[in-house]
Order: C-alpha cells, then structure tokens, then sequence
C-alpha cells in the first residue's frame, strides 16, 4: 500500500520504493508537513514535528499554546493571511477585496490508480491518488490537494484544484502545484539556464537566506531558465549524496523557487508565474493547477534523473511513440534554409537514397509565398511557386526510396503579410491603436481565443489528411509581449497567459488524436519550449538551433538532468558549424548526435566522398543501438561544464549491454583519461570494444566501476565510443 492513512493519529505516509512523504492533521486541522526523505519504515514522524518558539510569529487562532506560529511550522500548502509570512502556495481575492485565507483539513479518499488533471498533460499508470480537501471556513473556498505516488520509480506529482464554494466570483491571485517544507539543512540550488543556442546550461550554487527563485514570464517555458529546481547537499555527486527535486508539466509561464528563514529552514515550491497571473472563477467553477513532479535520491544526481527519465519514458504521454523507435531524420533547413524549389528538393531527397534515412523533413518556406521570414506566417496553403506540382512529388521521391515525408509548421504565429492576417487582424496578442512589438518579424496569434484554436485545428488538419505525412516538426519562434486579447473582458486580461496555454494543448490533443500515426517533434528556436507539458504531445524536442557538436555536450547534458535522451533531436550539421563557425570532425558530430535522436541537418551533395559514404555506415550503428538510447539508463560520467572532455554511457535493463561516448574538447599533451563507469553488474565480465579504433579487452564490471578504464589520447573534438558487452 503505498498510501496509507492513520486514522489515531491522523497521519498520511506516502511510500516509494525508497522514499518516504509524511504529513499530518494537526489540532486546529492545519496539514503540517513531517518528512520527505529516504525511505523510513514507520510511518510516524509526529516526533519530528515540533513547534517552536520564535518572537514576531503570531500563533494562529486557537492554537494550542504560545509556540504554534505558522511561520516556523512546515506546512503542505501555506496561504496568506494567518501569519505565514513566507510565499504562499495560494492567494485569492473575494469580492469584498479579503485575501485572507484559512485552510483546514476537511476529507481525504485514497484511491488505486489515477486519472490525468482535466485539460493538462500529467503522467498516468501511477499506483494510488490521495486527495486532501482542505476549507476555509469563513468564505467556503475548497482547495484538494492531489498527490500521485508512482512507487517504483520514486516519484511523487502533487497538484491543487481551487473550487469556489463561496457563492460568488473570486479571483485566484497564486495557484502553485507544490510547496514542500524541507527541514533545515545546507543545500545547493541547481537549476538550469540558458538562452537561444545555449539552452539549459547548469547552475549549481548554495543556497542563502531569503528567496531564490528562476522562472518564466516570456508566454512559454522558454530557453531562459527550464521549469526545475533541485537542491542537492553540498556534497553530493553524480553517484552519492541527497537530491530534493521538483519539475513542472506546463508550458508557460512557471516559477521554481526555494526560501531559506532565519531557522534555516526550507520551503521549495513549484507552479504557475503568478505575475501577470489572475483567474476570476466563478462560483461552482474550479482551477487545476499542473502537475509537478517530486522525487528525492539519497543517491546522487543521476538517480535524480533517471527517476524524471522514467517518469518521462513510461508514464507521459498516450501517443503510439512513447518509448518506441523514432525515424532517423534529414531536414533541409540548414542544407537550404529558405532558398530552394521543387528541382532542388528532389535533388536533395534523391542523395538520401540508400543512406538509411527514414525520413525527410521539409523545414520552413514551403508556405504562402515565405521566401524569407518577413511573410506568410498563418497561410498554411503549399507555395505553388516553389512547389508547382504542391507537396506529392516530394512525398512520392520519398517513398520510392523507402523513406517517409515530414514537415514543418509553426502554427502559433502570424505574419501582418499574410492573408489570414488580412482577414482577421484581430487575432493576433496585442493592443489594439498601440504601438507593439515584432519578434522575428511576426506577431503571435491570441491562442486563448477558441476560434483561433478551432482554425488552427482546421487548416492544419487539411494538410495532415491531404499528404501522407508522417513527421511534423512544430515551432513557435517569440516570446509573448503586448499580452493583450481582443476577445477577454477587463477583468480576465490576466488570464491569456493561462488560457493560450490550455488551448495549445487543446490544440496538440486533438491534432495528435486524430492523426495517431504522425510522429510530432517540438521546438521553439530550438529547444526554447523544452518541458514535460510539451514532451507529453511531441515525444522528441529540437535540443537546440546549435548544432555544434562540442556546444551540444554542454547543452544536451545538461537537458539531460531531467530530461532522458530519447526526448532530445540531434543532428549532424554541416561545417564549418552555422553558429559557431567551428569546424570538428564528421565523427564527433555523428557521436554526439547519436547519443540523442538521431538525424542530420545538411545536403549530402555538399559532403565528402569519404563523409557522403559514412552515412550509411553511421545510421545503421545508430539503428543497431536506438533500443539502448532509447530505453537504456543513462548515467553522465565526465562533466563539460568543469572538464576539458566529456563522457556519458547507456547501460540496458539487463546490464547485458552498455554504449560510452567520450568526446574531447581540447588536446592536453600526454593526456591519458582514466575513467570509472557506471551501471554495470559488478559480478559480471565484460568485453570493451572501441568502435573506430583499437582497444578492445576483457574486464570485470567491479574493476571498470570502480579502477576504471584508460581512455586512448583523443585529439581536438575527437570521440572516442566503445560498446560494451556482457560475455559471462
Ligand atoms: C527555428 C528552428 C529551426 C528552423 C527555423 C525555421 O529557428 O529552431 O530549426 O526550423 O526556425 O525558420
């Protein structure tokens, strides 16, 4: 039974194969957070709650003597008001203008399974739902709170619905999905940063008192800053140590924080923004927040990850390729960016032939009359122009070849030179008679309004049912400014960020039902909309535009701290490299790029003999060990961001089979690597094999974990990968 309730002592102990979530209802009925934490057989904790004297913190009404001051009690979903001064998990505003709030327990049930949150993505297959309902007497506002234990994984998702009993109209000002009061400790603040072509680099630093907080306010989730936090011991490694982390299914705007008081205690929470946040519910009406998903490792980062992996892998999302094979794929865009026509794509599609490329994708520019990024945003009807014949002759070349046919759309915006923005000048985010802004040349379509979400529905639909695709890659190319609907009233401008949100996966819900066998990829300037909330409709997420392969180790370890290499598009670009102008050779490209989704970003026909011809050789490794990348455990070995090189492995369930990429940066002379492996059975031997080079032996597991192995000297930018096998 993962959940449990003690009726005596009134106790909730939530367990995970190695964890332990405890919480209690105290006198008045507050919840008041006991534990989080390696896995403790009893299940009471009441011990370790202790309310503690503390000057300047008012007891709340009818506390049980002078030392209950909710400031200092760790508490499972703080509001405002009752002299919690720290940041609340909820704020409302009734109509009488109180924001004064008192939340006690009222019920519980505890049942086997659980559903998914109304209108969000969340992560199904889950063991059992407990759900707390908690009221505030004074005005009858509900608030259950919902949490999901996924046992075998050791991860906990926590959410809240608000529901308005009150019998009028209220506001909700704050709505996050968890606050989790830790006990005092000393913890580091990871999270993960970026901006676009340098998406989620890491941020490791202690944590001070006060509030640190990283989050959102661009409409999406952004390249800026990704919607996690984790807070991990000083100490603690890839291999060892405690991990608290938190990550959230959404895609907008998000806040990720953690407040140190004087008393050294935690509080981290997770959920929507709430600046320019504002949702007016009606009485009877009730507000979902999204899923955020908890787990603590008292075992390093890696397991960290590898328990978001696994949530990610096995539990989010229903389309046909959650943890199944992806197509490797060839996209035009860097091999032509806009310039290109008929003759010249089924020159391109026509190298591909018996290279084992799955797939073409046909990238921006095949729209409208969109010969450069000025126009034709919304005009999803194919250039006639460029594609005399439409799409069908592309589509066919394809398939003679034995390959399939994807394209690219970038649905939420809209271009002022384009016939739908002709039409309906009233459709974009802005003001209207104010001046605004432009991103890209384009302005974002008000996605909260439901006809827009209803022709979006329509016009792409027409494409996808019209051509045999099988691949749609989906961008979204600026962030949000002149938030502003033509279609809310006054009081509910606040809520567009919200709402865009919710009709965007409305959106992708019904494109992805209806067209199940359409395999759809995210992006956002590459990987600018790289969360779980996306990953729950697009399996597999453009990491990023730069395409360098010595950027990409930094980008895609750190994407890999919550997020599992399967979710990730790598290409093999041209060089010298697009971004960054650097030039590495087409192996190192080909390693990194294989340790993802794998596919490449260029015309073949602008290659080498000898590159042109490792092509096929390289897609048929990357199809021998896709089952690995995909549904392997990963472990990261040797960081880019402190390391002169970088090193990270597969091992399968079975530890029969692993897969180690090593790529080095810059050559240090005599340099000789040693290195410890990860995730291998101890007890068994294993035979090493350098994939394009000479070092193959026999080891045992216990001797490359724990005396390692040497890594041959490697050159600028050179890889070096070995597969491993089981042999007794
Ligand atoms: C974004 C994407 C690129 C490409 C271009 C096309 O920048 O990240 O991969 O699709 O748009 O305009």
């Amino acid at each position: 039974m993962p959940i449990t309730y003690d009726a005596e002592k009134r106790l909730f102990t939530l367990q995970t194969a190695n964890t332990t979530l405890s919480f209690g209802v105290f006198d008045h009925g507050y919840l008041f957070s006991h534990y989080y934490g390696k896995k403790v057989k009893n299940a009471d904790l009441s011990q370790l709650w202790q309310p503690g004297a503390s000057g300047f913190t008012p007891n709340y009404d009818g506390a049980p003597d002078g030392r209950h001051a909710l400031d200092v009690i760790p508490t499972e979903y703080p509001s405002y008001g009752g002299g919690d001064f720290r940041e609340p998990a909820i704020g409302v505003e009734f109509e009488n203008g109180s924001r004064l709030l008192d939340l006690v327990y009222q019920s519980h049930t505890i049942e086997k399974g659980n559903k998914e949150p109304d209108g969000l993505p969340g992560l199904s297959g889950g063991d059992e739902t407990l759900e707390v309902t908690l009221k505030d007497a004074f005005t009858g506002l509900v608030v259950v709170l919902r949490y999901v234990v996924f046992a075998d994984i050791d991860i906990i998702v926590r959410n809240s619905r608000i529901v308005n009993e009150t019998g009028k109209p209220l506001y909700i000002t704050r709505a996050l999905s968890a606050s989790l009061d830790l006990c005092e400790g000393k913890y580091d603040m990871i999270s993960l940063y970026g901006g676009h072509c340098y998406e989620r680099q890491i941020c490791r630093e202690p944590l001070r008192h006060g509030t640190q907080s990283v989050g959102s306010r661009r409409g999406t989730s952004s390249h800026f800053h990704n919607p996690f936090i984790a807070l991990a011991a000083p100490e603690t490694t890839e291999t060892a140590g405690e991990v608290y982390a938190a990550a959230l299914i959404y895609s907008g705007n998000f806040i990720a924080q953690a407040d140190v008081n004087y008393q050294d205690a935690i509080r981290l929470q997770i959920g929507i923004h709430p600046a320019d946040f504002r949702w007016k519910l009606e009485n009877g009406d009730s507000f979902v927040t999204p899923e955020a998903v908890l787990t603590y490792s008292a075992t390093g980062l890696n397991t960290m990850s590898q328990n978001f992996h696994n949530a990610i892998k096995y539990h989010l999302g229903h389309t046909k390729f959650r943890n199944a094979p992806r197509p490797v794929v060839i996209n035009n865009w860097e091999a032509t960016y806009f310039n290109f026509n008929e003759e010249k794509l089924l020159e391109l599609i026509g190298s591909c032939n018996g290279l084992g490329i799955d797939t073409f994708v046909l990238d921006d520019g095949w729209f409208g009359h969109r010969d450069n990024d000025r126009s034709s945003l919304g005009d999803w009807f194919v250039d006639k122009n460029k594609l005399p014949h439409g799409l069908t002759p592309l589509i066919e070349k394809c398939e003679a070849q034995g390959m399939t046919f994807g394209i690219w759309f970038e649905p939420e915006m809209i271009s002022e030179d384009s016939d739908l923005y002709r039409a309906h000048p009233d459709w974009c985010m802005r003001l209207e008679g104010r001046p605004y802004c432009r991103g890209r040349h384009q302005l974002i379509l008000d996605l909260s309004r439901d006809d827009v979400e209803q022709y979006l529905e329509k016009v792409i639909g027409d494409i996808l049912s019209t051509y045999r695709i099988s691949y749609v890659k989906w961008d979204m190319n600026r962030h949000f400014t002149d938030a502003y609907s033509a279609n809310l009233p006054a009081d509910r401008q606040p809520e567009i960020f919200h709402r865009y949100v919710l009709n965007l996966y409305k959106l992708l819900g019904h494109l992805t039902e209806t067209f199940p066998d359409v395999l759809f990829e995210g992006c956002s300037g590459g990987g600018g909309r790289f969360d779980m909330g996306m990953l729950y409709y697009d399996p597999q997420i453009w990491t990023s535009d730069d395409s360098d392969a010595i950027e990409r180790l930094k980008i895609q370890y750190g994407t890999s701290l919550v997020y599992p290499p399967q979710a990730m598009t790598a290409h093999v670009s041209a060089c010298p490299n697009h971004q960054v102008g650097r030039v590495t050779p087409f192996r190192t490209r080909a390693a990194v790029a294989m340790s993802a989704i794998f596919g490449y970003e260029l015309n073949p026909l602008s290659l080498s003999e000898q590159e042109r011809a490792s092509i096929a050789d390289q897609t048929a490794f990357y199809h021998s060990i896709q089952p690995l990348v995909m549904d392997g455990d990963f472990y990261r070995i040797v960081d880019p961001f402190t390391e002169n090189s970088c090193c990270w492995m597969f091992v399968n369930k079975e530890k029969t089979e692993a897969l180690l990429t090593y790529v080095q940066k810059l050559r240090i002379p005599y340099w000789h690597r040693k290195i410890k492996l990860t995730g291998l059975d101890p007890d068994a031997t294993y035979y090493v094999d350098e994939i394009h080079g000479g070092v193959k032996f026999r080891a045992g597991g216990d001797v490359l974990m724990n005396a390692g192995m040497a890594i041959p000297c490697a050159n600028d930018f050179e890889d070096k990968v070995f597969k491993i096998t089981k042999v007794d």
